[in-house]
């Protein structure tokens, strides 16, 4: 619907400014509009730019970084695209701005302030090539449902790849360029074949594409098979792998020479008690961790716990409550319905973790994975032992005769009040995580954390006791953790 007739310049005295900002103050700074001039024609645009600043929105000329809403009138969502590109240089896929129908821009006037977006404000994008309507992919991972089943392994496995390598060279840029570019793949629900199937997909740079290109094209990417090979990517990303060591640490053994781990032990380096515990259990930490001995951890834990507050509840996060089959390690979540009743309860679980001795001999049988390693290497029982770290990170070694199998366990504790925020801060992927903040921060003028939400428009906390209730906060569709994969 047209916000005024077409032809009429006019003043519409149904938007009288009475009562309204000082022309050209900025009430809502957040939001920044872009009016497309193709099919609105330079009048209407003028005057409904006009129109805008002076209900306090803030318009630019110009289409730039700090825009939030490309509104246009009777234009798709690829022919902004393609005009943006063309006029402004940018790239659709480093597109984060919203495409908006002009129906927002119209209700957000009347009501006097920027309407949260609705799914019929967003523009569709329409694909050239098969002539079907698809639902645009969003820019953000905490708007797309990523499961396990990955339809684009190779190419995924391959970005990971080069992320991990920007990450151990602390690019942060690059690691969360090509982070993203693997992420979308995930979400596809079809395999990627040809370029041509990628032409509206966001975060997918130049890079990116030159990379998937070449592996559609020759089934590999050189990039790629250099660095798989490389000593110093190959070094400094097992070092990584110890418990304790971060990409900091693991360049400078790099640049000091050491190259095996057996040169890290007998070398006289300082370590820090996480990373001898890393070390002395290495084999063990390497190996991935199965959802049944998960499931006999919890039983410990769980054991344990109610020794020193029956009513707390603990429940399994991260990976494994997204509904992964093995993790690097296992994430609880401690709570107590009584707010207060948790204080002091995680050195008192740690301290009893740490004096418990005795072995549990039940563990089920693993499922094999499939290369069946786990099946060769799968442990008879769990001792609990701990190393002197910090009090978040206790390692449970489980023991059998001559095959011990450490297990990396990540305990946390939130006050009843938080506990929504933290189930959603601790289930993951870190790249969901990631954009939900990015999202509620860009959007919705909010900040979250794994603690809370903050509206900096209302000046303040939005509780929730739900994981629900907080998707609808930052007005996102909610997506349940099977589908956090990101
Ligand atoms: P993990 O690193 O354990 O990831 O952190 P994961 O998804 O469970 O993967 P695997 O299976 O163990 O390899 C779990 C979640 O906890 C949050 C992140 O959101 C992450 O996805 N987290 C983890 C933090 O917020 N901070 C941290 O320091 C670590
Ligand atoms: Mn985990």
């Amino acid at each position: 619907m047209a916000l005024v007739p077409r032809k009429k310049k006019r003043k519409d005295p149904a938007l009288s400014l009475d009562g309204e900002a000082p022309v050209g103050v900025v009430k809502f700074s957040e939001v920044g509009i872009f009016l497309v001039e193709r099919k609105m024609g330079s009048s209407r645009r003028s005057f409904l730019t006009e129109l805008a600043r002076k209900k306090g929105f803030r318009v630019e000329e110009q289409m730039s970084e700090s825009v939030t809403h490309v509104v246009s009138e009777n234009n798709a969502g690829h022919e902004v695209l393609e005009l943006l590109e063309k006029q402004s240089g940018i790239c659709r896929t480093e597109f984060t701005a919203a495409l908006v129908d002009i129906t927002w821009f119209s209700e957000s006037m009347g009501a006097g302030k920027p309407l949260e977006l609705e799914n019929r404000h967003l523009l569709q994008v329409k694909r050239a090539a098969a002539g079907t309507i698809v639902v645009p992919v969003s820019p953000y991972a905490c708007q797309r449902r990523t499961t396990l089943d990955n339809k684009n392994r190779l190419l995924t496995d391959a970005l990971k790849i080069l992320a991990e390598n920007a990450e151990l060279s602390a690019n942060e840029g690059r690691y969360l360029a090509f982070t993203r570019a693997s992420s979308v793949l995930k979400s596809l629900p079809y395999n990627v074949t040809k370029m041509d199937d990628l032409k509206e997909i966001p975060n997918l740079g130049d890079h990116s594409r030159k990379v998937i290109k070449e592996i559609l094209e020759d089934g590999t990417c050189s990039e790629v098979q250099n660095l798989i090979q490389s000593e110093s990517f190959q070094t400094r990303k097992q070092f990584t792998t110890i418990f304790g060591v971060g990409v900091k640490t693991a360049d400078k053994w790099f640049r000091e020479g050491l190259r095996t781990l057996d040169e890290l032990r007998s070398s006289k380096i300082k370590l820090s008690k996480e990373q001898e515990a890393g070390l002395l259990y290495y084999e063990d930490l390497i190996k991935p961790v199965t959802k049944a001995e998960a499931d006999l951890i919890r039983q410990i834990v769980e054991a344990t716990v109610h020794r020193f507050r029956p009513a707390a509840v603990v429940t399994l996060t991260g990976g494994f409550r997204r509904g992964k089959e093995y993790g690097h390690d296992v994430d609880f979540l401690i709570t107590h319905r009584e707010e207060g009743k948790e204080e002091g309860l995680i050195s008192q679980v740690i301290s009893s973790l740490t004096a418990q001795k005795e072995m549990v001999n039940n563990v089920e049988p693993s499922r094999p994975c499939s290369n069946g390693s786990l099946a060769e290497n799968e442990p008879r029982g769990i001792r609990l032992t701990s190393h002197a770290g910090t009090t978040q990170h206790i390692t449970t070694a489980a023991a059998k005769e001559k095959d011990w199998k450490a297990v990396r366990v990540d305990l946390v504790v939130a006050p009843f009040g938080q506990y929504a925020y933290a189930l959603l801060g601790w289930t993951g992927s870190r790249l969901f995580e990631r954009d939900l903040r990015r999202y509620a921060k860009h959007f919705k003028h909010m900040s979250l954390s794994s603690h809370s939400l903050f509206d900096k428009k209302q000046n303040k906390f939005l509780p929730a006791a739900t994981e629900e209730e907080i998707f609808a906060h930052l007005g996102l569709d909610y997506i349940p953790p099977q589908e956090r994969h990101a």
